[in-house]
């Protein structure tokens, strides 16, 4: 497992006492800096924030933050930032996708319909906004008006090549890349930066969290074919009825027959398994080894995270920041 250079390996609750105490003010700064003056902006915010939530961002960002330097309000105050931008995409994404549930309860969209979801979302992204422009820090506007734009773009991308066969390993990457490694990395390059650390350290630290958001996608990705829903919290075989091809399927898609070409073109056309059961599609990829394919992908990225953040001097923080390369891949929801 390589943890032995690093001395004692830490477990998923290590990793999170460490910056318990700062995520505890982060979850109470959401909570005070999401109430709007219309009620349905506000119960939206707070069905989503009541309904768990990993707080993976938020975490990573303190973690880098007390890797760099001292924490401060700032790294807080972002903290709850970035969460609230992923909040906000997450209604957004199950408008998109027409989701049913989220973190194991309805989405926001099917309880208070798309309409009025596209106006919290957008409310939400606009908070998260005037939190961070309280900085005056216009390298952190910086970094969020440049992730906001590319995660819009991906979700735009993913739009256009939604129910197509034809998608390949660069296309899928490139949406991985916006839609998930990008708030992986400003998380760590906010997080940095308010630390006060230098530019190197950012760029390095930055590259650090890209890798294990690029690998978080692809284990989501690989999840949604091998978890169960009720540990999921959003349903199985999902991705593929949305009509998203992703890598697992690319990768038995190129080996695979045109008459196993065929099913996944109905379940892509259908955008149901009524026809073709679930079942078939992944004996299918189990032949080509797509999960196992996919999987190693996502170690490689994860490899490259911890290659990076090894070169950092050991502290608690730095072993952490290890660590959670490991629980990423490892995790079942
Ligand atoms: C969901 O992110 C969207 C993806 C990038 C796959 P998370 O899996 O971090 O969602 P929560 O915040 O824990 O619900
Ligand atoms: C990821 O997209 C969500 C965003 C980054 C907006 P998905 O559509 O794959 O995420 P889930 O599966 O709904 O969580
Ligand atoms: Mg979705
Ligand atoms: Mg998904």
């Amino acid at each position: 497992m390589g943890l032995s250079r690093l001395g004692q390996a830490l477990t998923a609750r290590e990793i999170r006492e460490l910056v318990a105490a700062d995520l505890e003010k982060v979850e109470r700064e959401i909570q005070l800096e999401s109430i709007a003056s219309v009620e349905a902006v506000t119960r939206i915010g707070a069905h989503l924030q009541g309904n768990g939530g990993k707080r993976l961002r938020p975490m990573l960002l303190l973690l880098v933050n007390k890797l760099a330097g001292e924490t401060n309000d700032a790294a807080i105050r972002l903290g709850a930032v970035v969460e609230m931008i992923h909040a906000a995409t997450l209604i957004h994404d199950d408008v998109i996708d027409d989701a049913r549930s989220r973190r194991g309860k309805a989405s926001a969209n099917v309880l208070w319909g798309n309409q009025t979801c596209v106006l919290a979302g957008d409310w939400l992204y606009m908070q998260a906004f005037q939190i961070a422009l309280r900085q005056r820090n216009f390298s952190i506007l910086d970094v969020l008006i440049a992730l906001t734009q590319t995660m819009v773009e991906g979700e735009l991308l993913q739009l256009e090549r939604i129910g197509k066969i034809a998608i390949t390993e660069a296309d899928y990457m490139e949406l991985v890349d916006r839609k998930t490694a990008s708030l992986f990395s400003a998380c760590a390059r906010l997080g940095t930066l308010v630390a006060g650390a230098p530019d190197d350290v950012e760029a390095k630290l930055g590259e650090y969290a890209w890798n294990l958001g690029m690998a978080f996608q692809l284990v989501d990705d690989i999840l949604d074919f091998t978890a169960r829903e009720s540990i999921l919290g959003k349903p199985v075989g999902n991705d593929l009825r949305e009509g998203k091809v992703t890598l697992p399927l690319i990768y038995a898609l190129a080996e695979a027959t045109p008459a196993e070409r065929a099913l996944v073109a109905t379940v892509l056309h259908e955008r149901s398994y009524d026809r073709v059961p679930l079942a078939r599609v992944l004996t299918m990829i189990g032949r080509y080894q797509g999960i196992e394919r996919a999987r190693q992908r996502a170690w490689a990225f994860t490899s490259k995270s911890r290659e990076i953040i090894s070169s950092f001097p050991e502290s608690p923080y730095q072993r952490a920041l290890y660590t959670v390369t490991e629980l990423i891949t490892e995790r079942d929801h």
